[in-house]
């Protein structure tokens, strides 16, 4: 039998043999996740990210959105009443990093998509208290008048195709394009990014004619929250792809 007086005693021979134990234990746990094609569920109509709407993420991160608003809408009654479906895995698969949070000093916005209008929205972003008296929400007003950065956004792109969002080279090629086009209903690529990008909401989002601008790509990105599943037909078991 092994000397398990030595092993107590001795405490250079107990931190490895520790080691090994608790390095066979992870292992054992970590392992097979890489031999899994994947870990999350695929869901019909997730896809990833308009270069305008990619953008409006990256204004949201910027401008600390997160610090009041969280973005996954938990399993309980009182959530579904107020919110709508539970948040899936797969819906923010492509969200590098993800906006799940913890914090909700206002509400939870994974299912704003759609709930209210663009206006509404333009609004409420200049000046939260013109809509809601008793907001504590900062206006940001500045934001309808910068135009949206567009010199690095195919590299934005690039980054999360690297880490597994699926953006195909042809999307990465054109996305500045697509970013002013989605803005502006009008412009020739107009069409092109609704089918590149099934379902994308292509409109003037702040109203305003002429380059896109912060605005415009935050709104896209507000629409299009939640909105990506269809939920009226969503069933756990035939929707995955
Ligand atoms: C200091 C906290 C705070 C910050 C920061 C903040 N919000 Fe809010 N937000 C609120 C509160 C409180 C409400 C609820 C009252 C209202 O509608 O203004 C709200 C409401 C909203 C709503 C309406 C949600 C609904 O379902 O009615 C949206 C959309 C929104 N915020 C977007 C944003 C965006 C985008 C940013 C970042 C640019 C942001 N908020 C930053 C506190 C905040």
């Amino acid at each position: 039998m092994f000397d398990h007086g030595k092993l107590e005693r001795n405490s250079i021979l107990l931190v490895i043999g520790i080691l090994v134990v608790v390095s066979i234990g992870g292992i054992i746990e970590i392992a097979p996740l890489f031999y899994l094609e994947s870990t999350i569920e695929k869901v019909k109509g997730v896809r990833p990210y308009t270069p305008l709407e990619l953008a409006g993420r990256n204004i949201y991160i910027r401008e600390g959105c997160y610090n009041c608003h969280s973005q996954m809408v938990r399993p309980f009654r009182d959530e579904l009443e107020r919110y709508g479906h539970y948040s899936l895995a797969a819906e923010s698969m492509y969200d590098h990093p993800f906006q799940w949070g913890s914090k909700r000093t206002g509400p939870d916005l994974a299912r704003v998509g759609g709930k209210y209008s663009d206006e509404w929205h333009r609004a409420h972003m200049h000046d939260p208290r013109s809509l809601v008296p008793e907001s504590v929400m900062p206006g940001y007003p500045f934001l309808a008048e910068n135009e949206v950065r567009s010199f690095d956004i195919a590299d934005h792109l690039k980054a999360n195709k690297a880490i597994g969002v699926p953006y195909t080279t042809e999307m990465i090629e054109v996305a500045v394009t697509d970013m002013m086009a989605q803005a502006d209903p009008d412009h020739d690529g107009a069409d092109a990014v609704a089918e590149r990008y099934p379902g994308a909401n292509v409109r003037d989002f702040d109203g305003k004619p002429g380059n896109p601008t912060e605005l415009d790509a935050l709104i896209a990105y507000l629409q299009v929250l939640g909105t990506m599943v269809d939920f009226s037909s969503y069933n756990a078991d035939e929707n995955l792809r």
